[in-house]
């Protein structure tokens, strides 16, 4: 396999994730392909914060699903720090996932049954680290979102923005290379949301993450040093309005 490595010839660094000619059609029921993304190449530096937009149903959480290796596509290549991830069996990319790739959903998928800590805590857990030090690191980690005094709260009596935080916190528990997030403040009214996306942005820096958050927002978009638009399949660079 002619694998990438992480630094060319030239010392240049390499993206932290690239496509290829990316597309994607879902098979529907009645054996009809529902062709969603059209030969999509894309890069993403590192260090970079871009915001993804796009009307509803043009298939960003596709796009993004695909990035994280939660979906495969149906053509082309997705490159993950040089390596292909099409070519990883099941186990080598839920190790990726666990280890390099921290996702927030629009949908807040933290378990009722635990606490905050106890939420932001489970990656460590899965990834073989003993439970107290795993609570101890939550407990760091609830720090840096504002959420220490939440702590032993479970996620019914949080708020929305809350929960999101713990969210976050449990996203980035691994130190993860690369941040996915889906529609983070989707949500949330849009000054809740505001403070998402700042926080989002503060850790994307203290961490040295590459990040990519996929918005319906102009608004959110303009925390991002870049942004794309989802249009027909493909991804174009977005100025946005002038002033
Ligand atoms: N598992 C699936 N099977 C069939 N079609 C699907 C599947 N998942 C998504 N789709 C279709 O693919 C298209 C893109 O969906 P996707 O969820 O990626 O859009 P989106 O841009 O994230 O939309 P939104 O902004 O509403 O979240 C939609 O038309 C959707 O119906
Ligand atoms: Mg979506």
């Amino acid at each position: 396999m002619n694998e990438e490595k992480n630094v060319n010839l030239t010392g240049q660094k390499l993206p932290v994730i690239k496509t290829e000619q990316l597309g994607k059609a879902y098979l529907l029921p009645d054996q009809q392909l529902l062709p969603v993304l059209n030969g999509i190449d894309f890069e993403l530096k590192a260090g970079e914060l871009v915001a993804i937009m796009g009307v509803s149903g043009v298939g960003k959480t596709t796009f993004l699903n695909i990035l994280g290796g939660l979906d495969h596509p149906t053509e082309g290549r997705v490159y993950f720090e040089g390596q292909d991830l099409l070519a990883k069996s099941e186990a080598e990319m839920a190790e990726l996932r666990n280890k390099k790739i921290g996702f927030v959903f629009q949908f807040i998928y933290l378990l009722p049954e635990f606490t905050a800590a106890e939420n932001i805590a489970i990656p460590l857990i899965i990834a073989g680290l003993d439970k107290n030090q795993a609570l101890s690191q939550a407990r760091q980690a609830l720090q840096e979102v504002g959420m220490d005094h939440r702590h032993d709260f479970r996620p019914a009596q949080l708020s929305g923005g809350e929960q999101q935080r713990i969210a976050v916190a449990r996203a980035l528990i691994n130190e993860p290379k690369l941040l996915l997030a889906d529609e983070p403040t989707g949500n949330l009214d849009w000054k809740t949301g505001e403070t998402i996306i700042k926080l989002i942005a503060e850790l994307h820096r203290r961490k040295g993450l590459s990040s990519i958050i996929v918005t319906h927002n102009e608004k959110i978009a303009r925390f991002c040093q870049k942004s794309y638009l989802m249009e027909s399949g493909q991804l174009k660079l977005f100025e946005g309005e002038e002033g």
